[in-house]
């Protein structure tokens, strides 16, 4: 194929069962989170520009990763690279702070990055995310937590293990700020250049460097920084999140790359997925709708990479089967079918007909791939109004008249084992 007509490097074309599995994926997600008491948000997948500079010029997202574009009005405009700078922006917008607090939102939706492509690593990928306002309590950060090691473990991913680092506040990070600086400027020869622009930029990052790991082990701790409240704040998320059964550790390298985290920062990964790839990640972001012009509220979220997810997962998270009924007809009986199959679909029934005008053998052939009912219209039992029902499952068949054939599949997927006997074995 004509390399220009191909798709753009690092995206995919998401196909059957795959996009399936999405689906069932996002179903599962958004059930969870309304277990939780949240509520869904959508956001355009581009803002203007400046949205995500409040993110911080620092990260690598808005410096190298961006996607931006000036459109024909002359309005420089980006696809979203992450949703918390695109939900701050709404919850001013739209007054979201004189709603009832605490405020809890998620979302799900593509999110683009002009990254280097990797394994993992997608110019375009797909984030569930959740974003909770108004509360400062540790419990909130909990929540957040709980939320997506649940979402993690429903779809087959036992016991995640969830690293955690409070990178301080106001008060406390800018005393380990200058500590930091002060004994890797001792080191500066040694440090690769990315770190060495970390210092003057944002020497936090200093820490989660994948080169210089080695100078790193002798470095400043930032829990001998934490002031009395940032330490209790910590301590209480972790306790909680134990406390529910999971697994937690502290992770006194994770600071995260986006600029806008104060305290609690987290991630989860997978053995799967190498120890760079997170599954999740997120933390507190306390000043960011502040940068809004609006009022300054509390925040803590994660973004979820769902393409991450699913890669992990498997084969594990099936999609559902494509149809549960399948119509076969003899020949001249293809109207017939189609019309039955209309008054399953009207009770929820799905339910397959034949379109290519097969013979009855090769359309039995189709319909044992997916479907569990099979249903035979035509011939002499059409004229008794009747037809012949197969179940796979049950491995029987009977006869069934038409105006109760609706009632009795449905009967048959409620209770199956009590309406079995009678039917002669296939
Ligand atoms: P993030 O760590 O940049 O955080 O992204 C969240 C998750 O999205 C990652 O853990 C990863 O699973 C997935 N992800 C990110 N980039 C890619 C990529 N290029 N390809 C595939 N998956 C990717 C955020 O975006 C924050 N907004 C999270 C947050 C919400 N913090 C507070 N609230």
């Amino acid at each position: 194929m004509n390399p220009e007509l191909q798709r753009p490097k690092g995206t995919q074309d998401i196909l059957p069962p795959e996009s399936w599995r999405y689906d069932k994926m996002r179903r599962l997600a958004l059930d969870i989170a309304q277990q939780y008491g949240f509520n869904l948000i959508e956001t355009p997948i581009f803002e203007q520009t400046s949205v995500f500079l409040r993110v911080g010029e620092a990260t690598d997202i808005v410096q190298h990763e961006r996607y931006s574009f000036i459109d024909a009005g002359g309005v420089n405009l980006t696809l979203r690279p992450e949703g918390t700078a695109a939900v701050a922006r709404a919850y001013i917008q739209n007054g979201l702070y004189n709603w009832p607090k605490p405020l809890k939102l998620v979302y799900w939706g593509p999110m683009f990055r002009r990254e280097r492509p990797q394994a993992e690593r997608y110019r375009q990928h797909t984030q569930f995310g959740a974003e909770l306002y108004g509360s400062e309590s540790p419990t909130a950060d909990a929540e957040i937590i709980l939320l997506a090691c649940r979402v993690v473990d429903r779809v087959g991913l036992e016991n995640p293990e969830v690293r955690i680092n409070s990178i301080g506040c106001a008060v406390c990070r800018p005393r380990y700020r200058q500590a930091l600086v002060e004994y890797y400027a001792g080191r500066r020869e040694e440090l690769c250049q990315d770190c060495q622009n970390r210092m003057e930029k944002n020497p936090l990052r200093l820490l989660d460097c994948k080169i210089d790991v080695a100078i790193r082990q002798t470095a400043p701790d930032l829990a001998d920084y934490w002031c009395d409240d940032c330490r209790a704040h910590i301590e209480s998320v972790m306790d909680q999140v134990g406390g529910a059964g999971r697994s937690i550790r502290r992770d006194p390298y994770l600071v995260r790359g986006l600029d806008y985290y104060t305290r609690t920062v987290f991630e989860v990964g997978h053995p799967s997925l190498g120890a760079a790839t997170a599954l999740f990640g997120g933390g507190r972001y306390d000043g960011l709708s502040g940068q809004f012009d609006g009022p300054s509220a509390p925040a803590v979220g994660f973004g979820m990479g769902i393409e991450r997810m699913l890669s992990a997962v498997g084969n594990r998270l099936q999609p559902e089967p494509a149809s549960v009924v399948y119509i076969a007809h003899l020949p001249g009986f293809e109207n017939q079918a189609q019309l039955l199959g209309e008054q399953l679909r009207n009770v929820g029934l799905a339910t397959e007909c034949d379109l290519l005008n097969r013979s009855l053998k090769a359309q039995l052939r189709e319909a044992g791939k997916t479907a569990r009912f099979t249903v035979i219209a035509g011939g002499y039992e059409w004229e008794q109004n009747l037809v012949q029902v197969k179940d796979f499952t049950e491995r029987s068949q009977e006869s069934v008249a038409v105006p109760d054939l609706a009632g009795y599949l449905l009967n048959q997927l409620r209770n199956p084992e009590q309406n079995s006997d009678g039917g002669a074995n296939l």
